[in-house]
């Protein structure tokens, strides 16, 4: 018996100089496996005598439940180890912060166009749009720029084909709006034009707003109420005044060209006039009964000088570091 005795410490060393499961169940086979020490004197007890064989079994048992505990006690200590392992590699630290979420912003221009918009809709001004690619008529023809006119050279023109232009101004949307309407009309048309033209201060595609109101006894007066009273709301400041110079433009007649008051000086900010009696006569619009004035606004230079944006080309060239400044 006393050579059984030993296998309990031996066990235990083995046992514990086991890493994982693999490990162990192979050191588990050199005491209770089919041919273990453990299970070989078990074998034995037929060979001894019917006096011997209780007092032999019981203490090889005492042994094997020995050997057994240390083997139960090592399986429990790898596994909760391996489940420890895991959770610490799996572990979720809840009282961290959430990561913030990012939002977008409206671009500088939108935010300009939905600022105009709602200015002028709050003094009675609908809103109308029309194509980017325009006939030649809408562009020009109706606009009383007849083919071969010197006008048409004012306008750098982009040709989609012999027929069609990417629209070089807002003006056109005059024409479709009046051309299924009646009189009183009263509009703002924003959106995209084109021109080939590009530097600091010009891009090939920029926007405009053009204004429009014809009703029996529309003057001039009231084209400068209107856009003095519009700019000084825009740029929030009441003693922002407004220039007419004389100038031409073959839809309108008289023409001028506006300039603002902007730090002690004037500045352009487009052209405007009465609605020229030719662009009556191609609406279907009496011109002995309606007058009607227009103008035209560049909307990137309005928003350069709300903004304090010095060059245009800030405005497309998409870096977020300039966009997200405007959230
Ligand atoms: N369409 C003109 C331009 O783009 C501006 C304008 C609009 C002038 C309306 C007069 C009346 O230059």
């Amino acid at each position: 018996m006393a050579n059984l005795e030993h296998l309990i410490s031996e066990s235990l060393s083995d046992f514990n100089a086991c890493a994982d499961m693999p490990a162990l169940e192979n050191a588990k086979a050199k005491y209770l496996g089919k041919t273990g020490a453990l299970t070989e004197a078990l074998k034995g007890l037929g060979k001894l005598s019917n006096e011997e064989r209780p007092a032999a079994g019981a203490a090889i048992n005492v042994v094997k439940q020995a050997v057994e505990a240390a083997l139960n006690a090592r399986r429990e200590a790898i596994l909760n180890a391996e489940q420890a392992k895991q959770l610490a590699a799996e572990s979720l630290d809840v009282t961290l912060p959430a990561r913030a979420q990012s939002t977008g912003g409206l671009h500088p221009v939108t935010l300009t166009l939905q600022r105009i918009e709602q200015l002028f809709h709050s003094i009675g001004f609908d809103v109308a749009t029309g194509p980017e690619i325009e006939t030649d008529f809408y562009n020009f023809t109706a606009l009383n720029i007849p083919e071969n006119h010197p006008a048409r050279a004012m306008h750098d023109t982009f040709y989609v084909d012999e027929n069609n232009v990417l629209r070089t101004h807002t003006s056109p949307v005059q024409i479709h709006y009046m051309e299924n309407k009646e009189p009183p009309l009263k509009i703002i048309a924003p959106g995209r034009v084109y021109r080939v033209d590009s530097d600091a201060t010009h891009s090939p595609m920029f926007h405009q707003v053009e204004g429009l109101w014809v009703d029996e006894n529309i003057s001039f007066a009231n084209l400068k109420g209107v856009v003095q009273d519009f700019l000084q709301k825009f740029f929030e400041r009441d003693d922002l005044t407004v220039r007419f110079r004389p100038s031409f433009f073959p839809f309108t007649e008289p023409s001028a060209e506006m300039d603002m008051s902007w730090n002690g000086g004037w500045l352009e900010i487009g052209g405007c006039g009465m609605v020229h009696p030719e662009v009556f006569k191609h609406v279907n619009i009496d011109s002995e009964k309606y007058r009607g004035f227009a103008f035209g606004l560049g909307v990137e230079r309005l928003a350069m000088l709300r903004y304090g944006v010095n060059d245009l080309r800030h405005f497309f060239n998409n870096d977020l570091r300039f966009l997200s400044q405007f959230k």
